[in-house]
């Protein structure tokens, strides 16, 4: 994701914001294909063990169809209903929708139903997108929405950052001070497969809920 793009500027906590980013095309996010390094750390001995995975801000669903492909029961959170139609539609594809891939279009911060439900977590420029002021309560998110020792697999921006503006980027200090006695950390890297734009601009962290 580069920052180039100008997105509307209105509350990026609503899903009218997203939705309008989806209608207008203003989508620098969306590449059309899953991140490779999901792919490189999912064939890998380290990946997500099998259940239910939640992920967060799927957008238009490449990397969740990916998962569900895979085996893994999924299920696709985001607010912006354009998000999660096309997601539908690949899982529609995949043979996969309503059988072991779900959808949320809802808040990832008021999914409270949800506590204690997911195995494992994934996470791909969601952190992101969301207002670094409420970045403890999206620690506690994630904290809720997994069983204990249920897994955390995020992708980070931690490139250059923009001012005030998206994508809002973290340090690899502050996720640690974040999740800091929350979650343990096994495996942290910097991908050397990130889509060509975020080259060096990302770090791949699994965590396990304490
Ligand atoms: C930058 S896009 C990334 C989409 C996808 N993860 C990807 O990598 O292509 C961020 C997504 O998060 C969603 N989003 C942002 N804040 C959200 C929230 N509080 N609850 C649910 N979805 C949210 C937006 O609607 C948008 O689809």
């Amino acid at each position: 994701m580069t920052g180039s793009e100008q997105a509307p500027t209105f509350d990026i906590d609503r899903p009218e914001f997203w939705e309008l980013c989806y209608q207008q095309g203003r989508t620098p996010w969306e590449y059309g294909r899953h991140a490779p390094p999901l792919e490189t750390f999912m064939k890998s001995p380290y990946r997500l063990p099998p259940g239910k995975v939640a992920v967060l801000g799927c957008g238009t669903g490449h990397d969740a169809v990916y998962l569900a492909r895979m085996g893994y029961e999924v299920t696709g959170i985001d607010f912006a209903p354009t998000a999660i139609q096309s997601t539908y539609q690949k899982f529609l594809q995949a043979g996969v929708a309503g059988k072991s891939a779900f959808l949320l279009q809802r808040d990832i911060f008021d999914l409270h139903e949800y506590t204690g439900y997911f195995d494992g977590i994934f996470e791909h420029t969601c952190f992101c997108s969301i207002d670094p002021a409420h970045r403890r309560r999206y620690m506690f998110s994630t904290r809720d929405l997994l069983k204990k020792g249920g897994k955390f697999l995020a992708i980070w921006w931690i490139g250059e950052r923009h001012g005030e503006g998206l994508p809002f980027s973290v340090s690899r200090d502050e996720i640690f001070e974040l999740y800091d006695g929350v979650f343990s950390f096994d495996i942290v890297y910097e991908p050397q497969d990130s889509f060509p734009q975020d080259q060096g601009k990302e770090l791949l962290t699994l965590m396990t809920r304490l």
